[in-house]
C-alpha cells in the first residue's frame, strides 16, 4: 500500500469528520510533511478533502472516488488484493501482465476510466470516467477450457444479484454474458483465459466486468444510445454505491466459485434469463440472421433454440438478439 493509499484509508475511516495531520502522521509513523504531500496528491486525483487550520483534514461524505478501502470495508473475505487506478487502457490487459508475472488468484484491478475498454468479439466497451465499474479478477481454477464458460455465467449471476441488492432495479441476464435492466444493457462480461497447452486446462482466467453505474456525464455514444442504461439514473443511492456493489459482486461470485464445478448457480442463471421462451434472432454471420425460439439453457450453458423450420440446435456461443415484438 502506498503512503497515499494509507492516508486515504484513515480519511475514509473518519469520513465526514476532521482528523489532524499530526494524528495521521503518528498513526502511520510518517512526518506531517509526508502526510501533507499525500493529501495534495489525493486532492489532485479528485478526492474531496477539505483542510481547516487547527482542525485538520476531512474527506467529504459525497466523495465518490473509488478506493480499495471503500471496497475492503464491505468484504468479509481477505483473499482479494485490490488495486484501484484512475486510468488504464484496459483492466484486463493490466491484470494479464500481472498474471504472467505470477500474481496469485484473487488479484483485482479496478479503474475509474479505461481508454481501450474491450468487449467480446473485438468490440470496445464504453468506459467513461467516474460513472462505471471496470474491474478484472484473476482466477487460477482447475477447469478445462471447455468448462471456462462457467466463470462468465457465474459472474453474470453475481452481477445481477448484486445490482438488485443495491438498487430497486430488476436485473436480467441475456445469454451469455450481458446484464440487462428494462431491456437495456447495463453490464457486460469478458472472460479471457490462458490455456496450458500440455495439460489442456486453464493456466489462468481473467474475469473482466464492466457496469454502467451512473448515467455518463456526456450521455452514451450514438452507437449504444437507446440500448444501454445505468444502474442508477438519478441520485437514488446511498453514498459510495460502487464500493458496496463491487464487494457484493466479489463475495457472491466467490461463494459459488469455491465449488464452481457444481454449477449451483445454473438455476438462478436460467430464472434470470431475458430470452428463454422468447423469439430471438440468431446471428450466424454478417449476412445470416435466423429467427428462432430460445427453448432452454442446458447444464453446460448452451442455448437450445428451435428455428422456424423446426430444426433444433444447441448454441455454445454467438450473438443472439431479442425480437422487438417479444420484448415484454
Ligand atoms: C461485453 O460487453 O462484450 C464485455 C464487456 C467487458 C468490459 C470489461 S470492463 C473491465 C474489463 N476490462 C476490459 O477491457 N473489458 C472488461
Amino acid at each position: 500500500m502506498t503512503t497515499k493509499d494509507k492516508v486515504l484509508r484513515i480519511l475514509e475511516e473518519n469520513k465526514g469528520s476532521h482528523i489532524s495531520g499530526s494524528k495521521i502522521a503518528k498513526e502511520l509513523d510518517l512526518s506531517r510533511n509526508s502526510v501533507w504531500k499525500a493529501i495534495k496528491q489525493l486532492q489532485e486525483d479528485g478526492h474531496n478533502i477539505t483542510a481547516i487550520t487547527n482542525k485538520g483534514y476531512r474527506l467529504d461524505t459525497d466523495n465518490e472516488i473509488l478506493s480499495s478501502h471503500s471496497i475492503y470495508k464491505h468484504l468479509r473475505s481477505d483473499i482479494f488484493d485490490i488495486d484501484v487506478y484512475s486510468v488504464v487502457d484496459s483492466t484486463n490487459s493490466i491484470l494479464k501482465l500481472e498474471a504472467e508475472k505470477g500474481a496469485p488468484e484473487g488479484k483485482v484491478v479496478i479503474a475509474e476510466h479505461q481508454t481501450k475498454g474491450r468487449g467480446r468479439r473485438g468490440k470496445s466497451f464504453f468506459s467513461p470516467e467516474s460513472t462505471g465499474i471496470y474491474m478484472s479478477l484473476l482466477l487460477r481454477p482447475k477447469l478445462s477450457a471447455y468448462e471456462s464458460l462457467s466463470i462468465t455465467t457465474c459472474a453474470a449471476v453475481a452481477v445481477a444479484r448484486a445490482i438488485e441488492l443495491n438498487s430497486d432495479k430488476e436485473a436480467k441476464i441475456k445469454w451469455v454474458n450481458d446484464i440487462f435492466i428494462d431491456n437495456k444493457k447495463v453490464s457486460g462480461i469478458l472472460t479471457e483465459a490462458s490455456i496450458d497447452l500440455e495439460g489442456g486446462g486453464l493456466k489462468y482466467a481473467i474475469l473482466g466486468i464492466g457496469i454502467n453505474v451512473f448515467s455518463p456525464a456526456e450521455g452514451f455514444p450514438k452507437e449504444i444510445e437507446g440500448i444501454s442504461t445505468s444502474v442508477f439514473d438519478k441520485k437514488d443511492y446511498s453514498s459510495e454505491p460502487r464500493g458496496k456493489l463491487i464487494a457484493d459482486i466479489l463475495s457472491i461470485f466467490m461463494d459459488y466459485y469455491k465449488d464452481i464445478q457444481k454449477k449451483s448457480f445454473l438455476s438462478e442463471y436460467k430464472e434470470r434469463s431475458l430470452i428463454l421462451n422468447k423469439e430471438i434472432d440468431v446471428i450466424k454471420g454478417p449476412n445470416e440472421i435466423l429467427s428462432a425460439v430460445a427453448l432452454d439453457i442446458d447444464d453446460d450453458f448452451h442455448l437450445k433454440v428451435r428455428y422456424a423450420n423446426g430444426e433444433v440446435e444447441y448454441l455454445n456461443s454467438g450473438e443472439v438478439s431479442i425480437k422487438k415484438s417479444s420484448n415484454n
